[in-house]
């Protein structure tokens, strides 16, 4: 079976709503271990209560270049299975910019979530920006990632009506009901090979 490797920096509520839905769907993919840069991540114990391993690889005061640790996350990933051959890698709010090296060595193996609408609002703060902006409408996006910033090729997204009184946090939230939504999906998409990436473009088949 193909084994999933999960990346948090924080709260952990998307790698929730992932580990909790291949459980009550029997999706077929292994949570082999969550890996957390930040040693006091909630995500950690939330998941360790449903049973997977987890393993911090601190980022704080790493020395090293970006790609030498990548190579720690690389080499704990492929420890538990999560292979180039065999696995696949979901980015839940985890704050870190991954080499090219990474990336192409897990070529359309990882992906991500993202706040918005993409391409509109990548990087930080998106709710934030999308209220600044005005836009009527925002949501989120699961991507394959590439060596840019948020620019890999969607898989599927999710629209958010932004309300005339929104502030970040009550956009953020029901921004995040949606995530928590159409990650797993994408998740059970992916482990029933049911996504074909052409170019930039993803073909749900
Ligand atoms: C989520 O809203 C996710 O979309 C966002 O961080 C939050 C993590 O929450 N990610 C990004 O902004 C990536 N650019 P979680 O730890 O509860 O899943």
């Amino acid at each position: 079976m193909l084994n999933l490797g999960i990346l948090i920096s924080g709260r952990g509520s998307n790698m929730e709503s992932i580990l909790k839905t291949i459980k009550r769907k029997k999706i077929p993919i292994n949570p082999a271990i969550v890996i957390s840069n930040n040693p006091n991540a909630k995500g950690l114990r939330i998941a360790q209560k449903l049973g997977v391993k987890t393993e911090i690889i601190e980022s704080k005061g790493f020395k090293g270049t970006r790609e030498e640790y990548d190579e720690k996350i690389i080499s704990a990933l492929s420890k538990n299975g999560v292979t180039p051959k065999n696995g696949l890698v979901c980015l839940a709010g985890f704050m870190r910019i991954i080499s090219p090296k990474f990336v192409k060595k897990y070529k359309n193996r990882i992906i991500n979530i993202h706040p918005a609408l993409l391409p509109a609002f990548p990087g930080l703060d998106s709710q934030k920006q999308a209220l600044e902006y005005g836009t009527k409408y925002s949501g989120c996006t699961v991507h394959f990632v590439d060596s840019g910033m948020d620019t890999g090729p969607i898989i599927i997204q999710a629209v958010v009506k932004v309300k005339e009184n929104d502030t970040e946090e009550s956009l953020s939230k029901r921004i995040l009901k949606e995530e928590h939504r159409i990650y797993p999906e994408a998740v059970n998409l992916f482990a029933r090979k049911k996504i074909k990436v052409y170019g930039r473009k993803t073909k749900i088949t």
